[in-house]
């Protein structure tokens, strides 16, 4: 089974409407809802990831370190990184985890479709999913997150787990949220 989430595309850096997104985003870690153990670890992402950005603003540094965090923080991860879009195909970035295939078309493997379809993708067991392309033979279930600046695709964040159904609406929300501080901050990414 594949779950496909719908995703606002991200407001344009600077825009009005990215401003309330982040503020919007702020005012959730400040409400006093109840949240869940889950959504407390992504609004703590948060913190750190804005942390990490701070005043640096090479991408490829950038990128690097906001996998890593992924990759250290989140239980049962296997994999974590980026594909960014060049042409027509998604391109290996910074990640965390095994070696993995460079280069995957538009369309192709979970990567593609999410690519393709502009939205994010849960698949909680990877060998039910058509066209799944299997870089990490241990992993079982994939989330997918598309990476847009406004209405532009800049690539796709990745992440695996050796777990079947790890991921789910709340790990969506919350790599979205993170996805959406992290592209705020670049600028002039000329990708
Ligand atoms: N499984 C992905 C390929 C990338 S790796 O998981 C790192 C896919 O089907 O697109």
């Amino acid at each position: 089974m594949t779950t496909l989430v719908a995703k606002k595309k991200t407001p344009k850096k600077g825009t009005a409407a990215m401003k309330k997104a982040l503020k919007k985003s702020a005012h959730k870690r400040r409400d006093g809802a109840p949240k869940s153990a889950k959504s407390k670890l992504y609004a703590s992402l948060v913190v750190q990831l804005l942390s990490l950005l701070k005043g640096e603003h090479d991408f490829i540094a950038n990128a690097a370190n906001f996998s890593a965090l992924l990759f250290n923080s989140l239980p049962n991860v296997n994999w974590a990184g980026f594909y960014f879009l060049h042409g027509e195909e998604l391109v290996l970035g910074p990640f965390q985890g095994n070696p993995a295939c460079v280069r995957i078309p538009m369309g192709q493997g979970v990567c593609g479709m999410a690519a393709q379809q502009c939205e994010t993708i849960i698949v909680p067991n990877v060998h039910e999913f058509p066209g799944h392309i299997a870089c990490d033979v241990a992993s079982n279930s994939e989330i997918v997150v598309p990476l847009f600046d406004g209405e532009r695709l800049l690539g796709v964040l990745d992440l695996d787990s050796t777990l079947i159904g790890r991921f789910d609406d709340q790990d969506a929300e919350g790599l979205n949220e993170l996805a959406t501080v992290f592209v705020a901050h670049e600028e002039g990414l000329g990708l």
